[in-house]
């Protein structure tokens, strides 16, 4: 991996020993400040990086809305003009695009870095995590606080904290993980001070994160009124851990065990729940790594229906298969033990299909990485294995080739999954999600006709392994901007710990246009109550 620091003054960084000195150096060098209102931006490192202006020409430019063969002006961070044949003087780069795509950079709606989970540490944190993020092409993703003890504001300041090292723009999504008076306070304080208008509700991990049904429909409820988007990690925990248990009794503690014990019909099931809760309490709902035909198809049954429902799938779950997981290797057979689980092949097409129809909207990872050594804490007991695999440096070169280089989705469909609908859905587009005059210069070049391999050997993650090891394809992207800085180029990154902005999202987007009105037609169709006459008798 090749990784230079702008705060650093001297040389590539080699080792994780090396890294980490060059992050205490900047976290004392570098003050931080939270940012004021929305668009604000937040966090910023003050070591002073030079503004590039850059020209990138000749390119097909695409956006979710269209392509067009156009040039793209950079000037202090911002997409200063789109158009064929733009003039520029000198102390500009000049990037030849001619015959690649120029696209938004990707968003990942889903990751953890350095999230405590399952008795350690996911390995990957904001500096590997983002690092690895654009070297891949990904500009901005959305992190899963986890509270402190239930404590929403405790585990947003740990967050912002764990953030300082970031390199790249990010936001948060927030766990609640209890209901009291004061999550339901902090749940308003979240939105209205800090910048956050989604919250997880977790229905698996029985004795950790997992909320009740009672707690489900609290938190929908308080979302509604926020303008927050509720999403699930939709998987029936109680059956799980029934599930596993009857494994255990099998004699079934590996791996295997994990599919074994947590079916499709589990995550259908939860899916169906809190669908049906959401419509209940008429507010949008979001189900996050969207693994089974099961689930997808109550998303789809939903939607049809008219209501608003996004379904995210992740890469893993499109890409690869369950197979692994009955591999002879027990650290090869771990690494892919994720929750819901990897399930078997069919799912994974299945899941193709109704992401290039519009079943679901919009492409996460649930980048939650693991190394073998910490993978091994479930050697003996599969209920101990660390749930989590990687994605957020692969997402977008499998998603070009498994969707696009196949055929199975158009360009443009490929930058509204990876990106726009992200944006949108969170309410920061067209800031992020595109490239138009004004919209941040977070963009990628991806040469069509260039090729991708992956492996931990050249991986830019901190974690040992790769649960796409060996994956060949086509589509690369070969420049990534950042913030209008060139960060990832012929195969180098150069990033600047300190100087990723935590990016405010305000709440009711655009998934709750209308709420109010057909809450309003509801109430008005219930011709009730009725003014009754008490009867003589
Ligand atoms: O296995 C997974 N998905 N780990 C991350 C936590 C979650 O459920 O999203
Ligand atoms: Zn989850
Ligand atoms: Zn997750």
């Amino acid at each position: 991996m090749a990784v230079r620091a702008f705060c650093s003054p001297r040389r590539p960084l080699r080792s994780d020993a090396f890294l980490l000195l060059v992050l205490f150096l900047v976290s004392i060098s570098c003050s931080t400040s939270e940012p004021q209102g929305f668009g604000a931006v937040g966090y910023e490192s003050d070591c002073g990086l030079s503004s590039e202006k850059i020209l990138i020409k000749g390119g097909t430019v695409v956006n979710a809305h269209r392509k067009e063969v156009a040039d793209v002006y950079i000037e202090d961070g911002i997409v200063v003009s789109v158009r064929p044949n733009i003039k520029v003087g000198d102390h500009v780069k000049i990037i030849d695009a001619t015959g690649k795509y120029v696209m938004p950079g990707g968003i990942d709606p889903h990751t953890h870095l350095e999230m405590e989970f399952m008795g350690t540490v996911t390995i990957d944190d904001f500096f590997t995590g983002q690092a690895a993020a654009l070297a891949g092409g990904t500009t901005m993703h959305i992190d899963f606080v986890i509270p402190v003890n239930g404590n929403l504001t405790a585990g947003f300041e740990s967050y912002m904290n764990k953030a300082k090292k970031a390199v790249m723009d990010y936001g948060f999504h927030m766990a609640i993980t209890k209901w009291d008076e004061g999550v339901s306070n902090d749940m308003e304080l979240m939105v209205n001070e800090h910048g956050i208008n989604s919250f997880k509700f977790f229905m698996a991990y029985k004795g950790s994160l997992m909320i009740s049904d009672e707690l489900l429909l609290q938190g929908l409820q308080k979302c509604k009124s926020l303008g927050a988007i509720a999403m699930v990690h939709a998987e029936n925990g109680d059956a799980v851990a029934e599930g596993q248990k009857r494994m255990i009794d099998l004699g079934i503690t590996g791996p295997e065990g994990h599919a074994l014990s947590r079916p499709p019909v589990l995550e259908g099931e939860a899916t169906a729940r809190a669908i049906r809760l959401a419509n209940f309490v008429n507010t949008p709902l979001y189900v996050v790594h969207v693994m089974s035909i099961d689930a997808m198809e109550e998303i789809a049954k939903a939607r049809k229906a008219g209501q608003r429902v996004i379904g995210e799938p992740v890469a893993s779950g499109l890409i690869l298969d369950d197979s692994w997981l009955w591999h002879p290797d027990y650290t090869t057979a771990a690494k892919y033990v994720m929750s819901p689980p990897i399930r078997t092949s069919g799912h994974d097409k299945a899941l193709q299909a109704a992401l290039s129809t519009g079943v679901l909207q919009l492409v996460g990872t649930d980048h939650c990485a693991f190394n073998s050594t910490q993978k091994a804490l479930g050697s003996e007991d599969f209920r101990k294995i660390p749930n989590g695999v990687n994605g957020i440096e692969e997402r977008m070169h499998l998603i070009w080739d498994k969707m696009v280089e196949s055929g199975q989705m158009t360009v443009t469909d490929y930058v509204r999954v990876t990106s726009t609908e992200c944006a949108k859905v969170f309410n920061i587009y067209p800031r992020k999600g595109a490239i138009l005059e004004g919209s941040d210069a977070d963009i990628i070049i991806l040469n069509p006709n260039a090729s991708f391999k992956i492996a931990a050997a050249s991986h830019h993650s901190r974690s040992d392994t790769n649960v796409y090891e060996g994956t060949k394809g086509k589509g690369k992207v070969e420049v990534t901007i950042s913030q209008g800085r060139v960060v990832y180029e012929d195969g180098k990154l150069k990033v600047s710990p300190g100087s990723g902005r935590y990016i405010r999202m305000p709440p009711f987007g655009y998934l709750f246009d209308g709420i109010e009105k057909a809450d309003a037609a509801y109430f008005a169709s219930l011709n009730a109550p009725i003014q009754r006459t008490k009867s003589a008798a």
